[in-house]
């Protein structure tokens, strides 16, 4: 498929796109490269054979993405590009809805103008908010708790208005859990600018000396060892989920939410412990008071995609925290080495 990718060259996009490749599609990236660097598309090329072009562009500008479309006249479209930092969306929340949701509305009339009806969107399990019950299955009802999360759940419903209302369109809304890892080559991976809000890129930071110390954020949540538990999931597990959804997209009408994580819960202090083996030494840590706004416990039901997609998570903790490391020791300044 002909396969347009917004935000291509973020952390998700570029492994994404490896994978694309690697099963024949063609892609056009459309990035600002607002948080990503053009690097991260060379080493795309490094490791794959396959075709795919680059436009530097805003998702906010209609005029350009509606003639990129009308141009490369794409069969699906994959929308990774957006503000991503739940504490930032706090500050910021104009320039949140503004790129989440005014840039989401820009690209769909761009893909009306160049008759393509099929989308995937990188949606996020922090639209559940508080659980109800865990694990998270799809019918659980959406209450976000921060602004990033509120500006994925009116995309969410934007796009199945979106979708609803013609024959022929179909919208895949993936709630990714926790993204974590890197390409199995160490040439591709995470590269946050900043100091690192996310638990494994800090932890990585820690590891190459750029950063003194993890900050464990609460240890008297109720859970066996006191901190927070995610659902991790390999980001190129995550990646495959992708082109699944590429496949399901031709016989969906209208929109459908699918969980994206492998159903297995790990703690704070088991995922540290498991990134001091890969590191092969202990890495300091504090313990602070919880940051505002987390929750105990997220955990993925994850058989929708399991059966309706075809696909489930191949790799496990250590292939997590292994991939990591390999990427950031290689590779301790991301892609500013060059
Ligand atoms: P990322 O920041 O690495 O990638 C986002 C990409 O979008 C970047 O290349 C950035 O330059 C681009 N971009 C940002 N604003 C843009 C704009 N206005 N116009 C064009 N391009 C723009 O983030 P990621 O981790 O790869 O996340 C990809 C998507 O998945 C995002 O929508 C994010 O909200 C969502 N998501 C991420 C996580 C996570 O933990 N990483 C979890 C759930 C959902
Ligand atoms: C994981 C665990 C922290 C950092 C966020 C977004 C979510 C998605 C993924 C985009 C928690 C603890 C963390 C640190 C710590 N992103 N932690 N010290 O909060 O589950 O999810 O990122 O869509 O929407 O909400 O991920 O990696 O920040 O935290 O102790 O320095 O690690 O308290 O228990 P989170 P995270």
């Amino acid at each position: 498929m002909r396969v347009l990718v917004t935000g291509g060259a973020g952390y998700i996009g570029s492994h994404t796109l490896v994978e694309l490749l690697g099963q024949g599609h063609e892609a056009l990236v459309v990035d600002s490269f607002a948080n990503s660097s053009p690097k991260a598309l060379d080493r795309v090329r490094e490791l794959t054979n396959g075709w795919f072009e680059t436009e530097e562009a805003d998702i906010r500008d209609t005029a350009r993405l509606t003639a990129a479309a009308a141009r490369f006249r794409p069969d699906a479209v994959i929308h990774f590009a957006g503000l991503k930092s739940v504490g930032e969306s706090a500050r910021r929340p104009t320039d949140y809805y503004d790129v989440n949701l005014a840039g989401t509305v820009a690209l769909l009339r761009a893909m009306e103008a160049a008759g393509c009806g099929r989308i995937i969107f990188s949606s996020s399990a922090t639209v559940y908010g508080e659980p109800d019950y865990l694990p998270f299955d799809e019918s659980h009802p959406i209450r976000p708790t921060n602004t990033y999360g509120q500006t994925k759940a009116m995309a969410e419903r934007l796009l199945t208005d979106w979708a609803g209302a013609e024959e022929g369109r179909a919208a895949i809304l993936l709630r990714y859990f926790n993204p974590v890892g890197a390409h199995a080559s160490g040439r591709m991976g995470e590269d946050p600018r900043g100091v690192p809000e996310n638990l494994m890129p800090f932890l990585a930071q820690v590891a190459t000396g750029r950063r003194d110390a993890l900050r464990i954020w609460g240890d008297d949540y109720p859970t066996p060892d006191g901190t927070g538990i995610r659902d991790y999931i390999h980001v190129t597990d995550l990646a495959r989920a992708h082109v699944a959804a590429l496949d399901r997209l031709l016989t969906l009408d209208g929109a459908r939410p699918y969980n994206i994580g492998t159903g297995q819960g790990i703690s704070v202090k088991e995922m540290l412990a498991a990134f001091n083996r890969a590191v092969g030494r202990d890495l300091p840590f504090e313990v602070h008071p919880r940051r505002p706004g987390d929750i105990a416990e997220m955990r993925a039901d994850a058989s929708r995609a399991n059966h309706e997609l075809d696909w489930t998570a191949r790799y496990g903790v250590d292939d997590m925290v292994q991939s990591l490391w390999a990427w950031q020791s290689a590779n301790p300044q991301g892609y500013g080495e060059g």
